[in-house]
């Protein structure tokens, strides 16, 4: 018989069959929860730290009190790989404000909700390839950073959806987004780069853009080759004559952008320093040290033990050292 994926549901594994929140989930009825999207790679989830880091940023910012303390999180979406024997996975860790009256308000929700999803790779990503897409510049824009701003990764991406569906009929691949000024923002669920005269730049946090994991490896792999990252206001008018626009995110890894709103991005197809990247990335993400591996949590260097919070003990095994640069 199939046996079906196991789901992390408020500290047990269901099936995915029996994997069900409450109607009255705020999460459901208001959007009003925090979530991640995250990569595991040949048994080592991809920068891990960083989305539980960012993960808490965004509970905080929402004033969201967390159910479980950064390590036991971390423990529970490696558990998440190990229960269901993944070595490449896509993982989706939500946290809701939970069950809740129908009114809005956050302070009579009184425990959040808490799910990981973990699914093989190739059954929701597709094969790993570079790959060019048509882009359009969304009649949407941004939500300003003093509104209901992209910072916070939250359940409500009504805004990135109305800016699909616009691509969708329009028969492109995505939309950018621009902000409330007019600059670009950045993708539906990616962050844009352009190139121009060998200079590379990307929005800044002042555009609403969420500040995306994959972007800060760029960055930081462009810096390894010697190369600048402005990060900057960047134009419609300076997308369209760069040399080579590239969109970034944990689900896509890197996209190259051929053409936007049918005005042809360089040669149309992937330019040089975009495959150079992407070639590069696809090594990065191998590397175990990159992420935290999943199976061998001894090889990792310790950088801080936690008390050991009692929760941990509905656990069969020992909690293993802090995964590399986790705060708790
Ligand atoms: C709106 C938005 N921007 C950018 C990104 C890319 O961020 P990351 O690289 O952390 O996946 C995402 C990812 O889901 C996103 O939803």
């Amino acid at each position: 018989m199939h046996k079906e994926p196991l789901v992390y549901l408020d500290g047990r594994f269901v099936e995915k069959s029996k994997a069900t929140v409450s109607v009255f989930d705020h999460g459901l009825l208001y959007g009003d929860g925090i979530f991640e999207g995250i990569r595991a790679y040949n048994g080592s989830v991809f920068r891990l730290v960083d989305h539980i880091d960012r993960l808490y940023d965004s509970a905080k910012s929402i004033r969201l009190t967390m159910p479980l303390t950064k390590r036991e999180m971390t423990e529970a979406v490696l558990d998440t790989m190990r229960k269901n024997q993944l070595r490449d996975a896509y993982i989706r860790l939500v946290v809701t404000r939970g069950v809740g009256d129908l009114g809005v308000d956050p302070a009579l929700c009184k425990d959040p909700t808490t799910f990981i999803i973990a699914e093989p790779a190739e059954s929701v990503l597709g094969p790993r390839e570079l790959r060019v897409v048509n882009v359009m510049v969304s009649a949407y824009r941004r939500d300003a950073v003093d509104a209901t701003s992209h910072e916070i990764k939250s359940l409500n991406y009504m805004n990135s959806i109305l800016a699909k569906l616009e691509a969708n009929s329009a028969g492109a691949d995505d939309a950018i987004i621009l902000d409330h000024r007019g600059f670009v923002s950045e993708a539906s669920v990616t962050n844009v780069f352009l190139v121009k005269d060998g200079d590379v730049s990307t929005p800044s946090a002042a555009a609403g853009i969420l500040h995306g994991i994959t972007r800060a490896r760029i960055i930081s792999l462009c810096s390894d080759l010697g190369i600048d990252v402005a990060q900057r206001d960047v134009t419609p008018f300076e997308l369209t004559s760069a040399d080579e626009v590239f969109l970034v995110g944990t689900k896509s890894e890197i996209r190259a952008v051929g053409s936007i709103s049918g005005v042809e991005v360089g040669s149309g197809g992937a330019g040089e320093l975009t495959r150079k990247l992407y070639a590069e990335f696809c090594k990065v993400v191998q590397r175990a040290e990159e992420g935290t591996p999943v199976y061998e949590t001894g090889s990792v260097t310790v950088q801080r033990r936690s008390p050991g919070p009692a929760s941990l003990s509905r656990r069969r095994r020992q909690p293993g050292p802090l995964p590399q640069g986790l705060k708790q």
